[in-house]
């Protein structure tokens, strides 16, 4: 079906109707739209975190992250936490719940947090391999993640989110490997990752300030290592449906 570590770069696109995003959505556990954001909004975002960042440590986001990496990574993870819950990213909750009711075409959707990935410049340990959310989300049957990139793009160079297209067809996987690493991370690889690498496109997302992808809990799915000098800083939120 496809040639191995053949990389292939998808662009967002600008989407006619919330059908055609709805039908994107179910043939590849994906869609990359195309400026869902306004410049006020993520510019909002941004000054938030350069705020919280200068009463953290004195630095702005994109300086506390690279000094913070290499001097206190357990200061760094708690500034991420917290800035994951600044208002103005909670403020783009009411269209993420939109669309995650009209794609799983439910009343509710229930909020199960925000988080800022720092994506230090040349860093492999946060680094994820392949997973799917929903693995590490066992209470609910299903969930919808947003991930938008703050400050600069998100490209091949800088470690952009790739995943195995149409693989949340597959639907939860329940044979993992477990591996507790160093501060409690937990990482759950399918135990036949090889296979799936080998069945399914890999596709990297590519994304500019104000593009917006979002994925299903069961697309499979990871992030790649940052070999540029600046930070890929990128915002989530996570959904779920209520069935
Ligand atoms: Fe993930």
């Amino acid at each position: 079906m496809k040639t191995e570590n053949l990389l292939n770069i998808k662009h967002p696109k600008n989407y006619k109707s919330s059908n055609e995003i709805v039908s994107q959505y179910n043939k590849y556990g994906w869609v990359s739209i195309k400026n869902a954001f306004s410049k006020i909004e993520i510019k909002k975002i941004e000054t938030d975190l350069d705020n919280l960042s200068k009463s953290f440590c004195n630095l702005k986001f994109q300086e506390a992250i690279i000094k913070l990496h290499k001097k206190d990574k357990d200061k760094l993870y708690k500034l991420c936490l917290a800035a994951g819950n600044t208002t103005s990213h909670l403020m783009l909750i009411n269209k993420f719940d939109d669309i995650c009711k009209k794609i799983f075409k439910k009343k509710t959707s229930i909020n199960l947090g925000q988080f800022i990935l720092p994506g230090p410049p040349k860093d492999k340990r946060l680094v994820y391999n392949f997973h799917q959310e929903n693995n590490y989300y066992l209470d609910y049957k299903n969930t919808m993640h947003f991930h938008f990139p703050i400050y600069n793009n998100a490209n091949l160079e800088n470690g952009a989110m790739s995943a195995l297209s149409r693989s949340h067809k597959i639907n939860r996987i329940k044979k993992n490997h477990f591996t507790k690493k160093k501060k409690g991370f937990l990482s759950i690889i399918p135990k036949n990752i090889e296979k799936l690498k080998n069945s399914y496109e890999h596709d990297v997302f590519e994304l500019k300030i104000r593009d917006l992808l979002i994925f299903d809990g069961n697309l499979i799915h990871k992030s790649n290592p940052n070999k540029s000098k600046k930070c890929r800083v990128v915002g989530i939120t996570r959904l779920a449906p209520q069935y």
